[in-house]
């Protein structure tokens, strides 16, 4: 089985990480839309578009299921990429938000996320349609993103803009702070630290790869074959750079395709 992952840039390989992790067996098929990063300030009509374009590339190349390894993507048109699909299909908000509702400890939920994600109030209604009394908080980082495709994601700067997000939460931290973006992991630890340890940060890249190992038929034999390949719609050299880092490997080969 081959497992289509993809999104704006370099986030969606926190997922691809997880994934393989969980699901050593299975190849997989990662696609960067890098031409038309970032997708955070976009409008759903705009996104659907792009998506389509994604879908039918993963679905030529022959992935049996997609993985929407994009919050942007998913808070906005998961339903149109369903309709388009002929395959199981993964996306980020529920995986994520079961994961604060099975955890009765948490009552006071921060959510971080693209412009377009917190618009779409996704995770609130996920949220509150099963636990209304939940007190939740939002705010778009819409810098977090070009932070973490150029690699810089601790120091001086990560922290002042951490702070010019979050500085309203800094005195009163929520319980618990949902990265509702697949580039935030990497910014993990500056979080963690920016609130002093007080904060449970979700780990929704974990999360995600769960429900696909739960939702796909798993390999049951070791495939020789089995492989990673990665694309991209623009110059593979960065994403090269910061891939590498995230997946904790020497030497990923990224190939740049047109997408139709
Ligand atoms: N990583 C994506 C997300 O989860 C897209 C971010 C962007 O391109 O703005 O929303």
């Amino acid at each position: 089985m081959t497992i289509g992952i993809f999104d704006s840039g370099v986030g969606g390989l926190t997922v691809l990480k997880s994934l393989v992790e969980i699901l050593p067996d299975e190849s997989f098929i990662y696609l960067g839309d890098t031409a038309r990063y970032p997708y955070g300030g976009k409008t759903p009509t705009t996104l659907a578009r792009y998506a389509k374009e994604s879908v039918n590339f993963l679905l030529k190349e022959g992935c049996s299921t997609l993985v929407v390894a994009c919050n942007t993507l998913s808070s906005t048109v998961l339903d149109i990429i369903e309709q388009q699909s002929n395959c199981p299909v993964i996306g980020t908000i529920m995986p994520t938000a079961e994961l604060i509702l099975n955890d009765s400890s948490l009552t006071d939920i921060g959510i971080i996320g693209t412009r377009a994600t917190v618009k779409s109030s996704a995770y609130n209604k996920a949220i509150l349609h099963a636990k209304p009394n939940l007190k939740l908080r939002t705010v778009a980082c819409p810098l977090f993103v070009p932070l973490v495709e150029e690699g810089i994601t601790t120091g001086k700067i990560v922290d002042e803009v951490i702070d010019l997000y979050l500085k309203d939460w800094v005195a009163d931290p929520p319980d618990a702070l949902i990265l509702g973006c697949t580039h935030y992991p990497l910014l993990t630890t500056s979080l963690y630290n920016y609130f002093s340890g007080k904060t449970k940060i979700i780990n929704t890249a974990e999360a995600i790869a769960k429900k696909v190992a739960n939702s796909t038929k798993i390999s049951q034999v070791t495939d020789s074959s089995k492989q990673i390949k990665y694309f991209v719609t623009d110059s593979p050299e960065q994403f090269k750079i910061i891939g590498e880092i995230i997946m904790k490997v020497k030497d990923i080969k990224v190939e740049q395709v047109t997408l139709s």
